[in-house]
């Protein structure tokens, strides 16, 4: 009674066995169109920035993509709306991760709540208008295309429905990878970043439902040039993620329709970046260009934790326009890679043979004292605009946020001998001024007792404030009160 046993168990097993065969590669074809597909299987689609698993050593499939084109409205920037054309409903449109020798069957379907008609035109294609010409689909319809991938890489695909530019700039564009034969090298994280430009009736920030601006674009001056569709795609509680020690690949693409971007991520150097998503693999990049319409695989290793800021160099478009994200690593810090601030020394453009500051009393003796209140405002005036004025400003105004007002200022009005007392010896530190806070750093000033007495006498008898009248022997009993 054991042979049928054991007649079963061995058809099981090689069941088993011809089964994990028919998933491995056998042979690598010379031309990839004659790569032969085994079964189908439905595409798994993702929203940025996150990407579908890999294809890695599957064989070739028939790969269904449905891919939904939704007219919606989303939020461009903090009160900014804007009426959004997508594929798969984000901006980028959902990635599509196929390998060489996919044949897919694509199915474009137009929304029937949709106003448009769309198409598709993806540059993984190789034919007439890379699908676009077949794909060209009303509302409530849908089309069906196929190709097949015969040219790994990573691939832009957008609307190419007139006006092109139009349906690229309201967001129509995203990307697809082909990977090669037997797979892209394993890493620990992937995401997906596509720049775009945006062009509004209303100027950067102006709030409400912004129309797209035909004639901004044509002039190509964007009000929004941002990563993933929307300012603050990827900051704060959006940011991509990784631990220390971990490896990276960011599949970065431009859907334009304007602007070429010059991505480079600060604090951090790739370590290899195919070049326009091609095989030609640069080493070393700090900043990598994509063309509008173009893409790049970025692999890199996170040493060191911290947020690093991902922007396209053209800087303005970064801390004006919004082309900024953020990658946030957590981890152990290497001080050998990075130490952070070891010591804040004092600079000496003299050079290290003067050891110490000069005294206040050496400086009193090349100056003669004011002899009335008139020469004191002055030397005082004199005094404040060398000295004072870069960062309290002609009209004792200061710099919101950074250098407190010294016109009509309830700070400076309570206390002379504070204010003795901090051009003396600097201030550092939190303080609050009609009513703001400031916190920064003023150093001591390089003044003789006099000079102190002219300047704050300027100061107290300038804009609206107390008139009080400072002498140097006010000013020598705070120094010696120390
Ligand atoms: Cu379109």
């Amino acid at each position: 009674m054991k042979r049928p046993h054991f007649l079963l168990w061995f058809s099981i097993a090689a069941m088993l066995f011809l089964t994990s065969c028919m998933d491995k590669e056998e042979k690598v074809y010379d031309n990839p169109a004659d790569i032969p597909v085994f079964r189908e299987m439905n595409a798994e689609l993702t929203s940025p920035p996150f990407v579908p698993r890999p294809a890695g050593k599957r064989k070739a499939k028939k790969l269904i993509v449905k891919m939904e084109i939704l007219e919606k409205e989303g939020e461009l920037t903090d009160g900014v709306r804007y009426m959004y054309w997508t594929f798969g409903g984000t901006v980028p449109g959902s990635f599509i991760r196929t390998r060489e020798g996919d044949e897919v069957e694509f199915h474009l379907q137009n929304h029937p709540n949709n106003k448009l008609p769309h198409n598709i035109d993806l540059h993984a294609v190789t034919g007439p208008g890379g699908g676009a010409e077949s794909s060209f689909v009303a509302p409530g319809h849908e089309k069906v295309f196929s190709f097949k991938t015969i040219n790994p890489g990573l691939y832009v695909y957008h609307c190419a429905t007139a006006p092109v530019g139009m349906h690229i700039a309201n967001g129509m564009y995203g990307l697809i990878l082909v990977e090669p034969e037997g797979g892209l090298p394993e890493v620990d994280r992937e995401y997906y970043i596509m720049q775009g430009d945006f062009y509004t009736k209303g100027a950067n920030g102006e709030r409400g439902l912004q129309p797209f601006d035909m004639q901004k674009a044509v002039d190509e001056k964007a009000d929004y040039v941002v990563f993933n569709g929307k300012v603050g795609a990827l900051t704060g509680d959006n940011a991509i993620t990784a631990k220390v020690g971990e490896t990276i690949r960011l599949f970065v693409g431009n859907g334009g329709p304007g602007l070429v971007s010059s991505f480079h991520v600060i604090g951090e150097i790739f370590d290899r970046v195919h070049v326009e998503g091609g095989n030609l693999i640069n080493e070393n990049v700090q900043t990598t260009l994509i063309p509008a319409g173009g893409a790049a695989m970025i692999e890199f290793r996170v040493d060191v934790p911290g947020t690093f800021i991902l922007v396209d160099h053209s800087i303005f478009r970064a801390f004006n326009k919004g082309a900024l994200g953020m990658l946030k690593v957590e981890g152990e810090k290497d001080k050998k890679i990075y130490s952070g601030e070891i010591r804040d020394d004092i600079y000496l453009p003299e050079g290290p043979g003067i050891q110490s500051m000069p005294t206040t009393d050496e400086i009193v003796a090349s100056e003669v004292p004011a002899k009335s209140f008139e020469e004191q405002m002055e030397f005082g005036k004199q005094a404040y605009m060398q000295t004072c004025f870069a960062c309290h400003q002609a009209e004792g105004q200061g710099v919101p946020n950074a250098f407190p007002p010294l016109a009509k200022s309830d700070y400076l009005n309570a206390d002379v001998d504070r204010a003795i007392g901090i051009v003396l010896h600097g201030k550092t530190g939190e303080i609050t001024v009609n009513g703001n806070k400031y916190n920064s750093v003023m150093t001591r000033q390089m003044l003789s007792s006099d000079e102190i007495a002219n300047v704050l006498t300027y100061v107290y008898n300038s804009w609206e404030n107390s008139k009080k009248v400072v002498t140097k022997a006010m000013v020598e009993k705070v120094k010696n009160s120390k």
